[in-house]
């Protein structure tokens, strides 16, 4: 059977004649926005229509659109090395990898890719390396978010997803979210590890509990187990911390992240206790671009410009700030959330139909489940843009027609 053709991809919001038919596989869903142009907190359609980003292309552009600092270290790096893979050593990549380390605590190494699920995926093979023959499990939560690759799928403690792609590799067992003692029970000599998000991000921001998370680094402790955090979409001051776990006060020994690393050019990262680490020898893993030097050039300026601007308290204020004026909307049953990401739970709308009336309006939001709102903006923005938000929201759940 031939698939039709996208043309529900044409819309009245700067959708141009190239989208009617465009060859694309049909794994998103249709596109009612093309954007031309970004700066800063704000995107532009072909018209030149302006729209507010409450998104940041899903946590990845935390300093905003076409930033300066990032603009130029891409434009600086691509007249001087773009390329010369891992066989040789690069500045760019060794300085990143010193800056995480620290903004880690020090004591680790790590991996380069480039996207979240490549960075898991290291995660995965370190710990089956690490555990070595017959200790090789890695246990995850129900609800949780790890990515798209055969093994990161499986990962994903979301059921309904692994269902056309069976069989998935072996080796992934799945407890309930916040309950220590079925991660207890899930516990055998044949499990290596727990991965777990420090907020479950696509699963609906639900943040972890601090006792939750320090019960796991101590069952991982007890039962000599490595405890690998996900932050792919948590890390890099999105939390109001550098890192979601930093929160809760434990130490992990693996960590993974990309989004945000490079505001919006591809690179990922899996970061590990030096000891563990230490599993991996010259062959066990490798990428082509993994740490080449535009992504890592790009990431170093993210890295400076973070550091600089202080994003993690930014985040945490301009986050309490969204959070508390949303909250008090009648129409908002509660927020959930860390820092600038945020889940706004909504009474008696559907979020699907809010988020988009809030594009037709100029607001970049996403529904992340059937009643709440994802909000996860540029760490970077202003109190002004915050008031923006908060009234064309409050306007938006006004004017939305109410679900049944
Ligand atoms: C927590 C988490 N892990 C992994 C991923 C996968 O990242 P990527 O889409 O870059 O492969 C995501 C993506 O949303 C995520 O939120």
């Amino acid at each position: 059977m031939t698939a039709a053709p996208r043309t529900a991809h044409r819309t009245a919001m700067g959708a141009g004649d190239d989208l009617v038919r465009c060859p694309l596989m049909p794994t998103y869903g249709a596109p009612t926005v093309q954007f031309v142009r970004g700066e800063g907190a704000w995107l532009y359609d072909r018209d030149g229509r302006r729209y507010l980003d409450l998104l940041s292309g899903l946590a990845v552009t935390s300093l905003g659109h076409a930033h300066p600092a990032v603009a130029d270290a891409l434009a600086q790096q691509s007249r001087t090395l773009l390329h010369v893979s891992n066989l040789f050593g690069t500045e760019p990549g060794a300085q990143v990898a010193i800056t995480l380390d620290r903004l880690l605590g020090g004591g680790g190494q790590v991996f380069f890719c480039n996207s979240g699920a490549e960075a898991n995926e290291a995660a995965i093979k370190l710990a089956r390396k690490w555990g070595g023959h017959g200790r090789y499990q890695v246990v995850s939560a129900y609800g949780s978010f790890h990515g798209r690759t055969l093994a990161t799928l499986h990962a994903t403690g979301q059921p309904s997803k692994w269902e056309a792609f069976q069989p998935l590799p072996e080796g992934f067992r799945h407890v309930a979210w916040d309950d220590l003692d079925a991660l207890e029970a899930a516990i055998d000599d044949t499990v290596a590890a727990v991965l777990l998000e420090p907020v479950q991000g696509e699963g609906g921001v639900n943040p972890a509990r601090a006792e939750y998370f320090r019960g796991v680094r101590r069952i991982c402790d007890e039962r000599g187990l490595l405890f690998m955090v996900d932050e792919v979409q948590t890390g890099l001051g999105r939390t109001g911390r550098w890192f979601g776990h930093q929160h809760f006060d434990v130490t992990p020994d693996v960590v993974t992240m990309a989004k945000a690393l490079g505001n919006g050019v591809p690179i990922g990262a899996c970061w590990a206790r030096a000891d563990v680490a230490a599993a991996f020898r010259p062959g066990d893993h490798a990428t082509t671009y993994g740490g080449q030097p535009l992504a890592t050039a790009a990431a170093r300026a993210v890295l400076a410009t973070m550091e600089a601007e202080d994003v993690p308290a930014r985040a945490a204020r301009a986050g309490r700030l969204l959070a508390d004026r949303l909250g008090a909307l009648p129409e908002v049953a509660d927020v959930r959330g860390l820092g600038l990401l945020l889940a706004v739970e909504l009474v008696g709308l559907d979020a699907r139909d809010v988020a988009s009336a809030a594009l037709a309006a100029g607001l970049v939001v996403n529904a992340v489940t059937p009643t709440a709102l994802r909000l996860a903006p540029s760490l970077l923005i202003t109190d002004d843009e915050v008031d923006h938000a908060v009234e064309a929201i409050a306007a938006l759940l006004t004017t939305t027609p109410r679900s049944t």
